[in-house]
């Protein structure tokens, strides 16, 4: 959850440094460090908060060409100076960042560190100190080594040693790194985001994989100490995959890039109408007697969308996993499961746990993902990808989409029939999105309405429901007003006790047979003083709903009305003023359990 960025070579480390940082935070941004080579010392600058801040206490007056840099989600220990990383060996041999999570640090200290003073409650002073503690009769490499034997958790580690400053050195373990190469030098980060214009070719590290780097070459070693063989693969990433553009807020672009990225799914998995998937991924679904989809957040919410198509098209039982329940207590197996892991990082660590578990169990896998490379990618049997381009805010918006557009593609593969005409009705949606994109005015009045509310409902039923579930996540995590999706039928069962005066209960009425029913159960509320607030479509509208979207195939709609609430949750968290992209407490990749 936290972003790394190290670099040596002979540019501006310093640059590349913050640039790559700046680029991370996503992954975290509650405090931020870097370790800067200066002639033959080593110069800490840390404190709590953003990497803007970082920039404003570090000296800029000496020259550095090696350098690393962290911004940090903080796991152990609270935001603050003394827990950001980098962090110093007790006798300032070594200077480590840390990404991942230790889970025997506590034992570690106790058992190996007695000896040793700690500062901060983080357990990356542990590896810190445990590199010096072993460094005493080996080489750093061999000290590093040792160390990560003997750690049980994740880890993507960037060691500098004051007796070597021209060789940084790496470990990784569960947490991705990838090391980059350019003519003037090799940048080593977390995701290849930050590698963007400081690298030419990349590599992704395996899982217990150290490389020892210097300016002009890296030396890849696997735990036991032997040489490895590697290749570099071609950065194709650019700074304007990742550019901000003419938006003041990433959310804002990600949503209105949707259309585009439903028809870029079109393109790559259709083949004029029919379905252009792995036709072996296609007949190991079908024959499965049940389908269990693992996800977190988001990405859950869109296989909970995807249950509909395998079930009514397919006629295949889905049962929705939530990957950190799972992973400690599986479900009862049918015969033939058949496992989709979808996340749009494919770093989740929730979700990496079950997928490892299935993979013991020999069971099927595929997953879903957003990112080429990522370890999800790596550990499921096949691969599906989203191809909805880098997601940069926070709170996902396009992935969502994309995920549900390539489950109902798979979805019509899997059921091979020709009746549903899947690649229309998609071009229909995505026009349909554009049309919501023509009311952004209506929407800006509806969040004008909810911005100060305390609490609110999202209501539906069946698809409708879904899409509430995600659409109250959305509205959550950036207005951080405390929303839930209901089942609308479910809320005279308990939750109705919460309706106040004023709290906004929103309806999303797309499906003909529940419409009427979920209309009853919004006036139940709005008798009990809500503000009731309708998302129809144009052949189930009354005059007096609030948003209508266009009509478009009943088992799509939750494309077209979660773009509805995306942007009510995006303008009501830009009325609050709050950070829309980076809202608090969050970070887009979760890789902690
Ligand atoms: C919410 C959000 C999260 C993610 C969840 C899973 O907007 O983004 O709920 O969906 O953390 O992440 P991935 O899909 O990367 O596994």
């Amino acid at each position: 959850m936290c972003g790394i960025v190290g670099y040596i070579g002979t540019k501006d480390a310093r640059e590349i440094i913050f640039n790559g940082l700046k680029k991370l935070e996503y992954r975290g941004y509650d405090s931020a460090g870097v370790a800067l080579v200066n002639k033959n010392k080593i110069e800490i600058y840390k404190d709590k908060g953003r990497v803007n801040h970082l920039e404003e206490i570090t000296d800029f007056s000496f020259n550095t060409n090696f350098g690393i840099g962290h911004t940090r989600w903080a796991t152990h220990g609270k935001p603050n100076m003394i827990n950001s990383h980098p962090h110093f060996s007790n006798n300032k041999r070594f200077v480590v960042v840390h990404n991942g999570v230790i889970e025997n640090y506590k034992k570690l200290k106790i058992e190996k560190l007695a000896d040793y003073d700690f500062y901060s409650e983080t357990d990356t002073e542990v590896i810190a100190n445990l590199i010096e503690h072993y460094s005493s009769d080996m080489s750093t490499i061999d000290a590093i080594r040792k160390t990560a034997s003997i750690l049980e958790g994740s880890y993507a580690l960037l060691v500098m040693d004051m007796m070597d400053l021209d060789t940084l050195y790496v470990a990784k373990n569960k947490t991705p790194l990838l090391i980059g190469k350019s003519e003037h030098g090799i940048t080593v980060a977390s995701d290849s985001m930050a590698l963007v214009g400081y690298a030419d070719s990349y590599m992704y590290l395996n899982d217990l994989r150290f490389a020892i780097i210097k300016k002009d070459r890296v030396i890849l070693k696997d735990i036991l100490g032997f040489d490895l063989d590697f290749e570099m693969q071609d950065l194709k990433l650019t700074n304007l995959d990742i550019a901000k553009g003419n938006y003041e807020h990433y959310m804002l672009k990600e949503i209105d890039e949707q259309p585009g990225v439903i028809r870029n799914l079109i393109d790559k998995y259709f083949v004029d109408e029919e379905v252009n998937i792995d036709s072996e991924i296609l007949s190991k679904i079908r024959l499965a007697d049940r389908i269990y989809i693992v996800a977190c957040g988001t990405s859950l919410y869109a296989g909970t969308v995807s249950k509909y198509f395998f079930e009514r098209l397919c006629k295949i039982p889905v049962e929705l996993c939530i990957a950190s329940e799972v992973a400690y207590n599986m479900p009862l197996l049918s015969k033939n499961p058949y496992f989709i892991f979808i996340s749009q990082s494919g770093e989740t660590a929730d979700c990496i746990t079950v997928l490892k578990k299935c993979k013991k169990r020999n069971l099927h896998t595929l997953a879903i993902t957003n990112s080429l490379n990522s370890s999800i990618d790596h550990l499921a049997d096949d691969v599906l990808h989203i191809f909805a381009g880098k997601e940069i805010a926070v709170a996902s918006t396009k992935a969502y989409i994309a995920q549900i557009v390539v489950l109902s593609i798979i979805a019509k593969g899997v059921a091979n029939n020709r009746k549903t005409n899947l690649k229309n009705n998609l071009s229909k949606v995505a026009l349909a999105i554009e049309d919501v994109f023509n009311n952004k005015n209506l929407i800006k009045e509806v969040a004008k309405k909810i911005v100060n509310a305390k609490d609110a409902f999202y209501i539906g039923r069946g698809i409708d429901y879904y899409v509430c579930q995600e659409a109250a996540l959305k509205l959550k995590e950036i207005s951080y007003i405390h929303t839930e999706g209901y089942a609308s039928g479910e809320l005279k069962h308990g939750s109705i006790a919460l309706i106040e005066e004023g709290t906004p209960v929103i309806a999303i009425c797309t499906n003909e047979e529940t419409n009427m029913i979920t209309r009853s159960n919004l006036i139940e509320t709005v008798s009990r003083g809500a503000l009731g607030i309708v998302i129809s479509t144009e052949s189930l509208s009354q005059t007096s709903d609030d948003i209508v979207i266009s009509d478009v195939a009943s088992y799509l709609t939750p494309l077209v009305s979660i773009v509805v609430c995306q942007l009510i949750a995006y303008y009501v968290s830009v009325l609050k003023g709050n950070d829309v992209d980076k809202p608090k407490n969050l970070a887009k990749s979760v890789t902690v359990e």
